[in-house]
């Protein structure tokens, strides 16, 4: 069975994306009935970090999710629009969807996710949240049967990097902002990391698949790095403590409150004072981690990379192989409930 992967976006996730499904020695077997079809790109002059047949490139994004040897489509443009319009034009088109697209998932995710479903298709989000890290698939699947109370993360690769340069070095702000441009940690537009947007968008995410339903962006309060100093650190790391930008959801009514009582969520992003020995002070550089807490599970943490072209395009193309697996599955059990989709729904869609 042949897969064809229609590429949105061909910027750092989606030349680490294409080296993997070029890369003989990396392919997971399930992989090697994968072919790169099309490669959607803004321009066609621009120098690319790898060399692509040039009939692969296309600056007709409609094409390809509406093309009907498109199997699956990858979409890495990021921003709102026109990812939005055309994950959903895809998914009308029956195709599959790979996205690492927090900020349309965070706001659009019921959409999506009915659309997909009432399609039949697969939407996967494994790459929007903490880069390389699986803390979605472990969300929907092995923890969804615990009582989640607290997910706290640090889940901005780029502040977390800053933050832990100002640190060791006593570094400006804005001199260590250029080098995780460089290193190909920062959104586009760095306002996004931050200010702590981009970590909003992530913990909303995080939210509606620990909590369910679907969290108000305009309701998770965020503040972000700006104004914390090189002193700001130092004063704190002479009283035990480091500075962190952690994004948290957690449930702020007790178990035991009275019968009838609603449980209320509290989502925010925001610097914190972290003694020095809690699990998540440890955590540096571009590295980023999810702790979540639960009944009956207690604590558990994800620790890995959470920006950058290896990381995260290690979660799109699992999200691909996930998908080519599911698909060869059905294939095999045509009527066998297809365990993935009933989760997708059971998480979005109810
Ligand atoms: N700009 C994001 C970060 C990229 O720094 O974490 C990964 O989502």
């Amino acid at each position: 069975m042949a897969f064809k992967i229609g590429l949105l976006g061909f910027g750092t996730v989606g030349s680490g994306t294409v080296q993997i499904l070029q890369n003989p020695t990396l392919r997971h077997p399930l992989l090697h009935d994968i072919t790169l079809h099309r490669v959607g790109v803004r321009s066609l002059d621009k120098p690319r970090p790898i060399e692509l047949a040039p009939d692969l490139l296309t600056t007709d994004l409609e094409a390809i999710v509406t093309d009907p040897e498109v199997d699956v489509v990858v979409e890495l443009i990021g921003g709102l629009e026109p990812a939005r319009s055309l994950i959903l034009k895809a998914i009308a088109h029956k195709k599959h969807v790979v996205t690492a697209n927090k900020a349309v998932i965070a706001r659009y995710s019921d959409e999506i996710f009915d659309a997909a479903n009432a399609a039949g298709v697969y939407v996967m989000i494994e790459a929007a949240v903490a880069g390389g890290i699986p803390v979605i698939q472990p969300l929907r699947q092995a923890l969804s049967v615990n009582r989640l109370h607290r997910v706290t993360g640090i889940i901005n690769g780029t502040t977390n990097y800053i933050l832990t340069r100002m640190q060791r070095e006593g570094a400006d702000f804005t001199d260590v902002l250029a080098d995780a441009q460089a290193l190909g940690y920062a959104e586009a537009d760095p306002t996004a990391d931050v200010d702590g947007l981009d970590a909003a968008d992530k913990i909303a995410i995080l939210a509606a698949l620990a909590f369910g339903g679907r969290v108000n962006l305009t309701e998770v309060y965020c503040e972000g790095i700006r104004n914390v100093t090189a002193s700001d650190i130092a004063y704190a790391e002479d009283l035990g403590f480091v500075i962190k930008l952690l994004a948290t959801a957690q449930r702020d009514i007790p178990d035991d409150a009275a019968p009838g009582t609603t449980d209320r969520l509290q989502v925010r992003v925001h610097p914190t004072l972290l003694p020095k020995d809690h699990p998540l002070a440890s955590v540096n550089d571009v590295f980023n981690a999810v702790l979540i807490e639960g009944d009956p599970i207690g604590q558990v943490m994800f620790f890995g990379p959470g920006a950058g072209m290896g990381p995260t395009a290690s979660a799109v193309v699992s999200d691909i192989q996930t998908i080519a697996a599911a698909l060869k599955s059905a294939a095999a059990a045509p009527t066998s409930l297809n365990p993935l989709m009933a989760c997708i729904h059971e998480h979005y869609c109810t």
